[in-house]
């Protein structure tokens, strides 16, 4: 998605937006010096270690490790994605965000020609199910009222196996298909898929149509549901039913509900629980629950309290295990046997199911209940299977409060002190999460490290190198970051350390430009230039040094390696001619 907002454009915006102006009219700033200061909105604090640097254009919490740009605050603050945050801080700016021609121009048009297509078809269907009694009656029979029929779009595909054909003609036979909305059955004869059924539309975050889920009225023969199949537009595994609705009939969400059936959804929406999407006769994958978190912190999952809603639900928590950062919270709730939402909520009304909803399981409760279910907690042997059982779920999750808490309840359930928990489990001899810095595989050099580090702090410094070929050498590490970074700094002249680290925030680079970025150093403007200067100096030393082990490596009479080769030809200047030859 990024990929269709030009990145100069972000540049561009990112210079212009103001990061303390931004962050300062949703939290109250105070002025610390060079800096801003406030109670850090990412997790719960009493002295404020929550900093926006207005000359560095970025934020950083000390107490968690909280740190971004203007565009990655609103991302994270008011819950948006990027493209959001970019239009949102355009809007501010009185920008107009251009959408880059050319990307994917076929797949763009091709999937429009879908979006059309479904859009049409599920108006079909509506239409239809305003001339059909049996379907209209089907749907009050299941409490639903005409309004909420109409929000969620509802529709019904008459009987008839060439209804779509002949609507939309012959011609878009193939797109037609595409869609998924016809079917071919063995001999190759090609019909609609969806014949006498409620439809329910399935609507992107855009609320554009992208599939359809199909039920039968009476409970004969045949599938109870019917999906549309994956296509170009349709991927079961990232959509969610409702999740469009939601957001238009709720302006600030808290938290959301995830239930198991189109009708749950219906149902609670019916009865005033708007905040609720389903998966689509899926698993609740880790990127359902990254797209819901990035809108609210709080994601309870309702599901029946049979074993398959159970599993389902343990599945859930498998995948959300890598994701819970602090502050995430995830809840279980299991209505009783035989009961789903659609029902328990028609029954026992809205107030009852709040009631249930406030007593939901933690994810921690729920976690250590089901792992402890066939152990004999009275034993100690008992005991240290749970924490055993534990070990390579608890290795899952990031580190952080979090990770600390489920500790903590493990020592308190298995009576075990931490310490011993380490030896049992080995639990804290590998850190729940893999740093992202990758080991060096070949030896840093210092003075990369520190002219990036110069840069971030003052990317003017980089007028002072007339052209990237000063750098431009030896396959060393971190030497195409210093020299991407002075070629950017070259380009953008205005650019601060925010548009840096933006323009670098989805690169392998990203994260360690942001480690980097936070290096105070204290020097005044000019000693900063001198030990800029001094450093480029000592790389360059640095260079021929190494050019000069090479050229004496032939002199000995061996043989270059490839990569020599290259230094030798990268490094090669007039200079040098009469030096070693
Ligand atoms: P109602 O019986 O109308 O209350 O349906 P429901 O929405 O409560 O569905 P249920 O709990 O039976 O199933 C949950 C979800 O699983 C459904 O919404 C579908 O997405 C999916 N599902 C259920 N039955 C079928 C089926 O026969 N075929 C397919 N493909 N999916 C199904
Ligand atoms: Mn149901």
């Amino acid at each position: 998605m990024a990929g269709l907002i030009p990145q100069w454009f972000i540049d561009d915006l990112l210079n212009r937006a103001d990061v303390v102006d931004i962050i300062d009219s949703r939290i109250e700033l105070k002025k610390a010096g060079h800096e801003f200061k406030a109670c850090c909105p990412f997790h719960n604090e009493k002295t404020p270690s929550f900093t926006v640097s207005p000359t560095k254009q970025f934020y950083h919490c000390f107490g968690c490790g909280a740190h971004g740009t203007a565009l990655s605050f609103l991302m994270e603050y008011d819950h948006m994605d990027f493209v959001e945050a970019v239009e949102t801080l355009a809007a501010q700016q009185g920008m107009e965000v251009p959408h880059e021609q050319g990307v994917q121009p076929e797949k763009l048009r091709a999937d429009d020609n879908l979006f059309d297509i479904l859009q049409q078809a599920g108006d079909y269907y509506r239409n239809q199910l305003k001339q059909n009694q049996a379907a209209i009656n089907y749907l009050k029979d299941r409490g639903l009222s005409g309004e909420i029929a109409a929000e969620y779009g509802m529709g019904y595909a008459p009987s008839g196996w060439d209804n779509l054909t002949k609507l939309f003609g012959e011609s878009k036979l193939n797109q037609l298909k595409e869609s998924g909305m016809l079917t071919e059955n063995e001999s190759g004869k090609v019909y609609d898929r969806f014949r006498d059924r409620i439809m329910f539309p399935i609507r992107d975050r855009r609320g554009r149509t992208i599939g359809f889920g199909g039920r039968i009225m009476g409970s004969d023969s045949g599938a109870k549901y019917l999906n549309s199949p994956e296509t170009p537009v349709f991927h079961k595994g990232k959509e969610l039913y409702g999740l469009y609705e939601a957001r238009q009939a709720v302006r600030k969400l808290e938290s959301f509900y995830v239930v198991e059936g189109y009708m749950d959804v219906i149902a609670l929406a019916q009865h005033g629980v708007r905040n609720v999407v389903a998966t689509l006769g899926t698993a609740t994958t880790s990127d359902h629950l990254k797209q819901l978190f990035r809108i609210v912190p709080e994601i309870v999952f309702c599901f029946d309290g049979d074993r398959a809603g159970r599993d389902a639900a343990w599945r859930a928590l498998e995948n959300a295990l890598p994701i819970m950062r602090d502050g995430y919270i995830i809840r279980f709730l299991f209505l009783p046997d035989g009961e789903d939402p659609d029902s328990m909520i028609r029954e026992h009304g809205k107030i009852e199911f709040d009631r249930l909803a406030s007593k939901a399981q933690t994810l921690s409760a729920f976690f250590f209940d089901r792992l402890s279910q066939d152990i004999d907690m009275d034993s100690a042997d008992g005991r240290s299977r749970l924490a055993q059982l534990a070990q390579p779920y608890l290795q899952k999750l990031p580190g952080g409060v979090f990770h600390e808490i489920m500790l903590d309840q493990l020592a308190e359930l298995t009576g075990l002190s931490a310490d011993r928990l380490s030896k049992v489990t080995q639990l804290n001899q590998e850190p729940a999460i893999r740093k992202p810095d990758k080991p060096a595989q070949r030896q840093k050099n210092p003075h990369i490290r520190h002219l990036i580090t110069l840069l971030l702090q003052r990317p003017d410094l980089a007028q002072l190198v007339e052209s990237t070929d000063e750098v431009a050498d030896l396959d060393l590490p971190g030497s195409d970051l210093l020299k991407d970074l002075l070629a950017f700094l070259h380009d953008r002249p205005d650019a601060h350390t925010g548009a840096i680290l933006e323009h670098w925030r989805d690169n392998e680079y990203g994260k360690h430009l942001a480690k980097l970025a936070l290096t105070e150093i204290e020097l005044d403007a000019h000693r900063l230039e001198a030990e800029f200067k001094d450093t480029l100096s000592k790389l360059e030393h640095f260079r021929r040094n190494s050019r000069k082990q090479i050229l004496a490596k032939i002199a000995r009479g061996e043989l270059p390696t490839a990569e020599e080769k290259a230094v030798l030809q990268q490094t090669a200047n007039p200079a040098d001619n009469n030096e070693n030859l």
